[in-house]
């Protein structure tokens, strides 16, 4: 089973109090998941691996640690997936960036992918998935199906807040996809949102309330 991550670090905690306030404008709203989105990737790639290489300092030759040739990739869900992005790319410049588009089938419920452009050296990198919200968990579930089924080997799924629900739907269709979230909240009421939640991200994000 994949692992299950929720990340106490006090500045993450700190910036979700005001994420999900829903006093906090477009603006600010923006900036903090921009960032908590980058402390976030700052925990999930410590397990990258580093290697060994002799430099020189100016003052002696030093052998010291750079990552191994691990490519990464970021896929945010359209659209607030793509709120995620900048925060983690400040940190990882040379991440390439995939985009999933999903709409709801109005008679199944059910999410269908509309839009898909990945890196075409997918079965090289690792992909995180970038979704603020893990809803129902629908989303998510076909955003990795739509990787996988492309050819990815290795994801991660990143998301600001979770439902208890929306992690055993994705534990149970992809469980050795291991999860990080700032938040586990209680649950989700009878519109799909998550309480006590932010409201919709993607609004709130764009303003498009
Ligand atoms: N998507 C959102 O933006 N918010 C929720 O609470 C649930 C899904």
């Amino acid at each position: 089973m994949g692992k299950l991550y929720v990340f106490d670090h006090p500045l993450i905690q700190h910036k979700l109090t005001y994420i999900r306030d829903k006093n906090t404008g477009t603006k600010q709203f923006r900036q903090l998941v921009d960032e908590v989105a980058g402390l976030m990737a700052f925990e999930a790639t410590r397990d990258l691996p580093l290697e060994e290489i002799e430099i020189e300092t100016p003052v002696a030759k030093a052998k010291t640690k750079v990552i191994a040739g691990k490519k990464l990739g970021l896929v945010p869900i359209l659209r607030a997936g793509l709120g995620m992005v900048d925060g983690i790319l400040n940190l990882i410049p040379a991440a390439k960036v995939g985009h999933v588009g999903l709409y709801r089938d109005p008679e199944t419920l059910q999410p269908v992918e509309y839009y898909a452009k990945l890196p075409s050296d997918i079965e090289d990198r690792d992909f995180i998935v970038l979704d603020p919200m893990l809803a129902t968990g629908g989303s998510a579930v076909e955003a990795i199906n739509s990787l996988k089924k492309r050819g990815a080997k290795s994801i991660k799924l990143m998301c600001i807040c979770a439902a208890p629900e929306g992690v055993k739907v994705v534990q149970d269709a992809h469980p050795e996809v291991d999860i990080y979230l700032a938040a586990l909240d209680a649950q989700l009421n009878d519109h799909g949102y998550i309480i006590p939640g932010l409201g919709d991200a993607g609004d709130r994000l764009f303003g498009t309330k």
